[in-house]
């Protein structure tokens, strides 16, 4: 909790889907949030970090902090948003050598509600070990949506509209994401 209210980390992965993530971003400003983006080290290149760091005031961070620095505040929540097979399946095992990834080891630990929204291509959705993160976060009460990576039967980004915080909800990932982060 900050002192202008509660603390969402969006964590983003560098997935396609990542250029995006404003609209994520203005939904959850719009509902009350205060949004710290957290990115990993390869998602960097898939954002606008000047717009995102606009949009939200604070630094963009993708790097754990250096010895001498403050440390951030605790988030109040979590959204994995676009979540790559690579982090899905680092964040099952316990792996924590990103900024994000070491967000994401203390989490459940630390009782913060986490979503993750993967956008994951079939051919990697459909492997053994994908699906063996799902099943194992679930269990610890993380809360996977499903895919909505190219392939996938879900709705994908129709409907995301245009990264400005208008347009339909319904059918909306990022909105789903909100939704699900809401209700924790
Ligand atoms: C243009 C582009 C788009 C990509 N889209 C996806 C994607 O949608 N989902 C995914 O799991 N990986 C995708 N990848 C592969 C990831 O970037 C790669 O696995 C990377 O190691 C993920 O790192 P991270 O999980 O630390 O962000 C994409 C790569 C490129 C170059």
């Amino acid at each position: 909790m900050t002192e202008s209210g509660r603390l969402l980390y969006v964590i983003v992965c560098a997935a396609g889907a990542a250029r995006d993530v404003g609209r994520l971003v203005a939904l959850a400003l719009d509902d009350g949030w205060v949004v710290q983006v957290v990115t990993t080290p390869s998602a960097l290149e898939f954002v606008d970090v000047p717009a995102l760091e606009w949009r939200t005031g604070r630094p963009v961070r993708s790097r754990y902090r250096r010895p001498d620095e403050p440390k951030p505040p605790r988030a109040d929540a979590i959204i994995v948003a676009p979540a790559t097979y690579n982090t899905v399946n680092k964040f099952a095992q316990g792996v924590a050598d990103t900024y994000a990834l070491g967000l994401l080891a203390e989490a459940p630990g630390l009782g913060i509600p986490v979503v993750v929204l993967p956008f994951v291509n079939e051919a990697l959705a459909t492997r053994v070990p994908f699906r063996r993160s799902v099943e194992s976060l679930r269990a610890e009460g993380v809360h996977v949506l499903p895919n909505h990576g190219p392939g996938s039967p879900e709705p994908g980004l129709a409907g995301a509209g245009d990264g400005d915080g208008d347009g339909n909800r319904e059918n909306d990932p990022w909105a789903l994401a909100l939704k699900e982060i809401s209700r924790k």
